[in-house]
């Protein structure tokens, strides 16, 4: 039997307000990428659930091509490969998609050429290949991380969080992350550093205890929220009323377009109140209710279980 393992990789939300570039945190929504060592020398990628008309079966593939990466990395590779692409995270939306093509193509090539790469090796290559570490680590650990460079190495801070769920809400409206960086400025000034610095330990400690009255304080920002959400029609308004409809913290999920909003209830209302924003501003949208994921990527392999 030809030899394969699954990767399953969860969505993550960046920055969560004033974490930018180096807070995450993993969500129960996930894809699946299947791969199988073929005999002969082919590549097929066979991509199914949510946008696939977005994602390339060509060698431009990105899991394809950090899988390649590896192979080089590793000296071997199969003779042919089949990758099927199981979308549950919608692409290009704020939510880590492309930290899960990233990840899954690292794991899976390590794990299918039965590869000696440790987790922080792939971590640190993942972080490599996205310029900051703040989907990759809460993707490959689950729950909610921080991530410290020094240099161009990591150091990954598991932080402990209260179970809860929160609601996503993203507008179909493209807003490429290259852009929405594009978009912030190259200096900021002592007040603004200060204004992030003091609500960011604030927030872990608010999100650690469920302490939904700190949240509000605790996941305002002025790194690179006050320049993006005018990138994005209706998202101010969105804001404010996930907040009206009972949003103890809400904030632009990574790069955005997507918003993330925390509270103990009213999750539905939430949900419908930022929908009927993107509406009047003439976005369809899509929304989900998730819990907290906590256990991080998964590796199954065809004979056998376990994760690297
Ligand atoms: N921290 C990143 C950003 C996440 O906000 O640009 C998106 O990759």
């Amino acid at each position: 039997m030809n030899k394969q393992v699954t990767i399953t990789v969860p969505a993550t939300s960046a920055n969560l307000g004033p974490g930018f570039d180096c807070l995450g945190l993993a969500l129960a929504l996930y894809n699946r990428v299947t791969f199988t060592a073929v005999s002969t020398p082919t590549l097929t990628i066979e991509v199914t659930g949510l946008d696939v008309e977005k994602v390339p079966t060509d060698e431009s593939n990105l899991i394809y091509q950090t899988a390649n990466c590896l192979f080089e990395r590793l000296g071997k590779r199969p003779s042919g490969l089949h990758i099927q692409q199981e979308n549950n995270i919608p692409v290009g939306s704020g939510l880590g998609s492309s930290s899960t093509a990233v990840l899954a193509g690292l794991l899976g090539a390590n794990a299918l050429m039965d590869g000696t790469f440790t987790r922080s090796d792939l971590l640190a290559l993942a972080t490599a290949e996205e310029g900051h570490p703040d989907n990759v680590a809460p993707a490959l650990l689950g729950g909610l991380v921080l991530g410290v460079m020094d240099g161009t190495a990591v150091h990954i801070e598991p932080l402990p969080i209260a179970p809860q769920q929160v609601v996503i809400v993203t507008p179909d409206f493209q807003l490429l992350t290259k852009d929405a960086r594009a978009a912030l400025p190259t200096q900021i000034s002592r007040q603004d550093a200060i204004f992030n610095a003091s609500r960011l330990p604030l927030l872990i400690r608010a999100l650690q205890t469920a302490d939904y009255d700190k949240l509000a304080m605790a996941m305002q920002d002025r790194l690179h929220q006050p320049y993006r959400l005018p990138l994005i029609p209706g998202m101010a308004d969105a804001f404010a009323a996930a907040t009206a409809a009972g949003a103890a913290g809400v904030a632009l999920s990574g790069a955005g377009p997507s918003l993330i909003a925390f509270a103990p209830d009213h999750h539905t209302e939430i949900a419908a109140a930022v929908t009927a924003v993107f509406q009047q501003n003439h976005l369809t949208s899509r929304s989900w209710i998730l819990p907290i994921e906590t256990s991080g990527t998964q590796i199954n392999k065809l004979a056998s279980q376990g994760t690297i």
